[in-house]
């Protein structure tokens, strides 16, 4: 089951997915989280410090295979991949680094984004593994088909207008792709007021609301310390309204898993 989290810059897209992928991890799924920020800060947000993160390796573009049909995929087996180029976080979480540019001037990330999309899409053929991809604010990873192997898009949402409306440009690239499953998370919701904008704008869009994850100084006071928001604040709200969502995916994920089996039997 592969898991892209995206929408308007600060909306809480990194907050949510280091919290989710260990939360999944500590519930015994096998987790791999995807850095696709090419300003990469889910290491940290993991719990994994600036030493190990920043000597990082990114995963070299030599690793896709570019096929006329079903785009592109990887040279060697997804496993291996994984084990090489992913660096080992708290409760078991890999995390893999899409890249980010070396130097000023550099050119584009195609290769980068290629490389990602590819190990998606190998990434589908491991009935245990849930991947977690943090995406970048830029709806770039939608329009490259970066996304293109998800099963379920979770768009991060802060209840304001110009937020919203980001999401409901990803949510109309998602659906041209498409993604099989796209819902809305509300993050940051900090009254009645704001909680029913986000469900109005669900209702008006056809999109499922995945949950709803409330304003929580907890959450900047953790931020501000550089500590991952599970360690500062395991019983606190946001934690509460975020191991909710990883219930819905796990349940999604077994459902996914059993389909197959379902359908040969
Ligand atoms: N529920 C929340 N309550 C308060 N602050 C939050 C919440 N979720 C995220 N934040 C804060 O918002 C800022 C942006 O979060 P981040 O996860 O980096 O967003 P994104 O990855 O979407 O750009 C951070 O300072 C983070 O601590
Ligand atoms: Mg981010």
């Amino acid at each position: 089951m592969r898991v892209a989290l995206a929408g308007k810059g600060g909306a809480g897209k990194t907050t949510v997915s280091a919290t989710l992928c260990r939360l999944l991890a500590r519930a015994g799924t096998q987790v791999v989280a995807i850095d696709g920020d090419s300003n990469p800060n889910l290491a940290l947000a993991l719990g994994i410090d600036r030493e190990r993160s920043a000597g990082a390796p990114f995963l070299p573009p030599s690793l896709v295979s570019r096929r006329l049909v079903g785009g592109p995929s990887l040279t060697e087996p997804v496993a291996e991949v994984v084990a090489r180029h992913g660096l080992a976080g708290p409760d078991g979480v890999r995390l893999v680094l899409m890249g980010e540019p070396g130097h000023s001037s550099e050119g584009c990330l195609c290769s980068a984004h290629a490389t990602v999309s590819a190990l998606m899409g190998d990434l589908g053929e491991e009935p245990d593994t849930v991947t977690v991809i943090d995406m970048e604010a830029s709806p770039e990873h939608m329009s490259r088909g970066t996304t293109r192997n998800a099963d379920l898009l979770v768009l991060v949402t802060e209840p304001y207008y110009r937020s919203l409306e980001a999401v409901r440009r990803i949510a109309r690239l998602a659906d041209e792709l498409p993604i099989p499953r796209v819902g809305v998370l509300a993050n940051k919701v900090r009254d009645a007021t704001g909680a029913r904008a986000v469900s109005e704008f669900c209702a008006r869009h056809h999109l499922e609301q995945l949950g709803e994850v409330p304003w929580s100084e907890e959450v900047v006071q953790a931020d501000l310390a550089g500590t991952p928001l599970l360690d500062a604040a395991p019983d606190g709200p946001a934690v509460t309204a975020i191991s909710r969502l990883a219930c819905t995916i796990r349940e999604a994920a077994h459902a996914t898993a059993a389909a197959p089996a379902a359908q040969g039997g």
